[in-house]
């Protein structure tokens, strides 16, 4: 090897990054580059050393490469174990923390809660549209349009007819028409009321629908479910009683009172002082809404709930403004974690 060759190989080989050796590769080879020159020279000389001192220069030219093909090898390979090297897993390293870690919203847990009784006790849980039809939701359930107990529901109606679900209950005869019985299930969802708000009311909350509907259905069977789902939900010693009420689908229709959670029936300011609260709808489907769904109530007979999540939710944690829940107020849902 020429000396100049030695020179540039030696240089290359102690090239420490990528950078350095890129600005070796241009002094040799670049096109003002040491080597480069060398080559052009080749052409002034007189032809007969041409052969010679081209040989000559090629060789130092391939010397130079080759040089710097390994160097570039080398100082990849380097970079490469740099880089695994620092991503050794230590599994004794402490965790980064979040500073905040989510939690289920404390309706959405109330929600999940009367669920898994439900499911308990073999229910299925179904999922329904919010935008429905009038005849799904008013009409197959027996309110008809000149009905007086359109007023107990309050609706907006969209353009073309139809509207944002008023309860739960349009599940009753969707889902009859595609199953026969034995039915069980429950329905979780938003519904929407042209209401004004308060404390009590929103004009968009959760409803939760059940439906039973097999041979020999009884007040009693609704009853002994809804005492089991008030014991799962507000603790083992709560009390039911059935209040006679009106709706038109069902019959007869009743109010679900339950003994209240904060005074344990003795009275407070939570349930007027009556020791009770009530919580929901509920009744034997009316006859013609099994028909409407076709199953036949000579044969049949079952019974049907709906309650509201949110008002249980605020009353098991004290809650004394429904509208508070779904707030952006993060203060005041940090307290359900
Ligand atoms: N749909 C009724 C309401 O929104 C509740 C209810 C459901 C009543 C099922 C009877 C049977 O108030």
């Amino acid at each position: 090897m020429s000396s100049d060759a030695k020179e540039a190989v030696a240089a290359i080989t102690a090239a420490k990054n990528p950078r350095e050796l890129e600005q070796l590769r241009v002094r040799y080879l670049g096109r003002n580059g040491s080597v480069t020159r060398e080559l052009r020279r080749v052409g002034d000389l007189p032809p007969d050393k041409r052969a010679a001192a081209g040989a000559a220069a090629n060789q130092i030219r391939k010397q130079v490469e080759s040089a710097l093909t390994q160097a570039e090898k080398k100082l990849q390979q380097q970079q490469y174990e740099g880089e695994t090297a620092s991503i050794t897993l230590d599994v004794t390293a402490p965790v980064d923390t979040p500073d905040a870690f989510g939690h289920a919203h404390p309706v959405m847990s109330l929600i999940d809660d009367v669920v898994r009784i439900f499911w308990q006790m073999g229910f299925s849980v179904i999922d329904g549209p919010e935008i429905e039809t009038e005849w799904y939701n008013f009409e197959a359930l027996n309110i008809p349009a000149d009905h007086p107990a359109r007023d107990m529901q309050d609706t907006f109606y969209l353009e073309g007819g139809n509207l944002p679900r008023t309860h739960t209950s349009n599940l009753q005869v969707r889902y009859m028409e595609k199953h026969q019985p034995p039915i069980r299930i429950v329905t979780p969802g938003k519904v929407y009321r042209n209401e004004d708000e308060d404390q009590r009311h929103s004009w968009q909350f959760y409803q939760l629908e059940g439906l039973v509907v097999d041979k020999g259905i009884t007040l009693a069977d609704l009853k002994g479910t809804l005492l089991a789902m008030m014991k799962g939900l507000l603790g083992e010693d709560t009390q039911i009683k059935l209040l006679p009420n009106y709706f038109p689908y069902t019959e007869p229709s009743v109010e679900l009172h339950a003994t209240c959670v904060i005074c344990g029936g003795k009275g407070c300011k939570m349930c007027s002082h009556t020791g009770w609260l009530e919580l929901g709808g509920a009744g034997m489907v009316h006859p013609q809404v099994l028909r409407n769904g076709g199953i036949d109530p000579e044969v049949y007979s079952g019974f049907a709930f709906g309650f509201g999540p949110e008002r249980i939710a605020a009353i098991k944690h004290g809650v004394p403004d429904v509208r508070e829940f779904w707030r952006p107020n993060l203060n005041f849902l940090e307290q359900f974690e």
